[in-house]
């Protein structure tokens, strides 16, 4: 299973990077604004940074919601480094990009996808990546966890080579449960992957430890 990191806070990257299990990033416009990057150079330019942090996919999203817009912006996206996947947002225009961009062997993550239906037709379409939003479904009432469960089942019952990228994940039980489910790749915080390390059994059990090895050692 993959980790992605779902930030665009340089910090943070370099330390999933330091823990030595990250395998890429996602960003989206939410999140760079988060980070205070405003305008189209300093946008293109922060995406430039990450890549050179991290040695995996970095997903960069188009702000066009326009067929030639899309294309025009995930094609100079697609230019500033080999590591970018193109994010496409899950609308009939996007739809019609992935499999331009699919045709034209530029990665793709086809976003905001809440329905097995519409994880069907970006696969169909030839992305790279699909990327169900789980906590956004718990939120409504839905099951997140439930859409991974048919996507990834779909997906095995016609060997689709898109990957499903379990996004919108916001705690360890869910990152565990995408990864019984087979999701291929979860993205999550930091404090997610960082959060996997805990247990108060661990924490207890390595004070013992130490404590009896300075009674013998001083
Ligand atoms: O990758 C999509 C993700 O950023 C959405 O997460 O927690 O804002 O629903 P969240």
């Amino acid at each position: 299973m993959k980790f992605f990191i779902d930030t665009a806070n340089l910090k943070d990257i370099q330390e999933a990077v330091e823990l030595g299990v990250l395998d890429g990033v996602t960003t989206n416009p939410s999140l760079m604004a988060k980070e205070g990057i405003r305008g189209t150079d300093a946008v293109m330019s922060h995406y430039k940074k990450i890549c050179e942090i991290v040695d995996g996919d970095v997903s960069a999203e188009v702000i066009a919601t326009d067929y030639e817009g899309i294309i025009r912006e995930g094609e100079a996206l697609a230019e500033l480094h080999p590591n970018i996947v193109v994010k496409v947002p899950m609308i009939r225009e996007g739809v019609k990009a992935i499999k331009y961009f699919s045709e034209k062997g530029i990665k793709t993550n086809c976003t905001l996808i809440f329905t097995a239906g519409q994880a069907l037709l970006a696969a169909k379409a030839g992305a790279t990546y699909v990327s169900p939003f789980v906590g956004r479904l718990d939120d409504i009432g839905a099951d997140g966890l439930q859409l991974i469960q048919q996507i990834v089942d779909i997906f095995s019952n016609y060997g689709y080579p898109t990957q499903v990228l379990a996004a919108s994940v916001r705690h360890v039980p869910h990152l565990i449960q995408c990864a019984e489910l087979g999701a291929d790749v979860v993205t999550c915080p930091l404090s997610v992957i960082t959060g996997l390390l805990n247990h108060p059994l661990t924490d207890k059990g390595l004070a013992t430890f130490l404590a009896d090895h300075a009674k013998v050692n001083g």
